[in-house]
């Protein structure tokens, strides 16, 4: 299974995918990062890895439409299979969408559908879990439809909210439960199509 990873920042969920793609196994692969974000510490990763990279933007495409064609024609050059989008802050296009429609998985910090939708990313999610008094959260991965957050969940983990958490604390132990979720996922998802 041939997997494209979409990041605009760290990418500690695509290292964590890449590193479990290495081992023998596995099932999959990374054929491709795209990032809208040209400084990413997720491209120099990739560059590092020699990973096959775009960068793709505002800067490199002027309109959405544009951007949203040259997106499916990298996923279509590299014959990708399944698309992974992991901390990826812009919306997909309805192209990319299209064309790649249920193979575009998204990994989100909390247990959809709580806490999930427009402007629910980062410290927010965390910060209204706390607020909620929630006792669990944990990732959740689903896929990707052309509303935030709202396409069917495939799997979730979950994590307690202890009474000392703050949104730092929490965060951190939920990204340690998504790196290993992610993976499993994925490796599950490449069985199926086997
Ligand atoms: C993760 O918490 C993911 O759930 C969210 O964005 C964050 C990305 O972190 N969508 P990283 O770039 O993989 O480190």
């Amino acid at each position: 299974l041939r997997v494209a990873v979409l990041v605009s920042h760290t990418g500690s969920n695509f290292r964590a995918l890449h590193e479990a793609s290495l081992r023998p196994g596995a099932g999959f692969e990374i054929g491709l990062v795209v990032s809208n974000n040209s400084g990413s510490q997720a491209l120099a990763y990739a560059r590092e890895q020699e990973i096959p990279h775009r960068h793709l933007s505002s800067h490199t495409h002027a309109t959405a439409e544009e951007l949203d064609a040259a997106l499916v024609e990298e996923l279509t050059a590299r014959s990708v299979d399944l698309v992974v989008t992991a901390g990826y802050m812009k919306k997909l296009g309805p192209r990319t969408l299209a064309s790649h429609g249920n193979r575009i998985i998204n990994i989100h910090p909390a247990l959809l559908p709580r806490h999930g939708g427009q402007g629910m990313f980062g410290s927010a999610v965390h910060e209204a879990v706390l607020a909620s008094g929630d006792r669990v959260t944990g990732p959740s991965i689903h896929y990707v439809t052309a509303e935030y957050d709202a396409g069917e969940v495939i799997a979730r983990h979950e994590v307690p909210v202890l009474p000392d958490d703050t949104a730092e604390s929490l965060a951190a132990r939920v990204l340690a439960a998504e790196h290993r979720l992610l993976p499993e996922v994925v490796a599950r998802i490449a069985a199926e199509s086997a």
